[in-house]
């Protein structure tokens, strides 16, 4: 059978990243963390001493870093100049900065390109997570799906993530659902590429259903396209 794209785009909290890993690993495809990409790429801004809200800054220097991501669903990897950057770009720091890096075209163009041949090389296909990917990054999908919940089941999840990797990070959801609805914002707010649901992508409202029915929906959905 030919490679299957599947695009899932969402706010942050929806469970895009459990939801595209698990249907990846069912059947068989590679999966595609476009968040980590301009995490990274975010890190690495902040590494190299760039003011973040510096627009022209950002800009060029955009293509200097070397990002690469492994798309095994199993065991996903980001690396940034050969470092290994998973562990980094998930900070509170990375996060507040990740929206003004993104907003930035120079930045959006080069990681959409790479995208692009990531996804045409996967052998299988592959499922792409992100905020752009039905719209601007792969247009063309097989499958479009806009997962969205209440701001409060995506604050309760996201802080219930959190609590395993960074404990002081977890301790109040208030500040959580504060700093998700800002970052939604600006990533929606922005002129290039903002956050947006395809007309020809499959709304699923996941406030009400576990991850279990989630997938299983995403898989149906994957099942029925094509
Ligand atoms: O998915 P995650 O929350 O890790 O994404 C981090 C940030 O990366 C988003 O808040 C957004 O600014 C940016 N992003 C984007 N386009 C994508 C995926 C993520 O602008 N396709």
């Amino acid at each position: 059978p030919a490679a299957v794209i599947v695009a899932i785009d969402g706010p942050a909290g929806t469970g895009k990243s459990s939801t595209s890993k698990a249907v990846a690993g069912k059947l068989g495809l590679g999966y595609l963390d476009t968040g980590a990409q301009y995490r990274a790429i975010t890190w690495w801004m902040l590494n190299n001493g760039i003011d973040v809200n510096d627009a022209t800054a950002v800009a060029d220097a955009a293509a200097k870093p070397v990002i690469v991501s492994g798309t095994d669903p199993a065991a996903p990897t980001i690396t940034v100049d050969g470092l290994d950057a998973a562990g980094p770009i998930r900070t509170q720091e990375v996060t507040a900065a990740v929206s003004a890096v993104s907003a930035v075209p120079e930045v959006r163009a080069l990681i959409t390109d790479l995208q692009r041949s990531i996804a045409a090389e996967a052998p299988n296909g592959i499922v792409v997570e992100g905020r752009d990917i039905g719209i601007t990054v792969l247009p063309d999908a097989d499958l479009k799906v806009f997962l969205t919940a209440s701001p409060e089941a995506r604050a309760a999840r996201r802080s219930g993530e959190l609590k395993g990797k960074d404990p002081q990070q977890a301790t109040d959801l208030a500040a959580t659902r504060e700093a998700l609805i800002k970052r939604d914002a600006a990533d929606s707010g922005r002129k290039t590429s903002p956050l947006a649901k395809a007309d020809d992508a499959v709304e699923v409202d996941t406030t009400e259903l576990t991850l279990e029915q989630v997938i299983e929906c995403v898989v149906t959905l994957i099942e029925g396209a094509g």
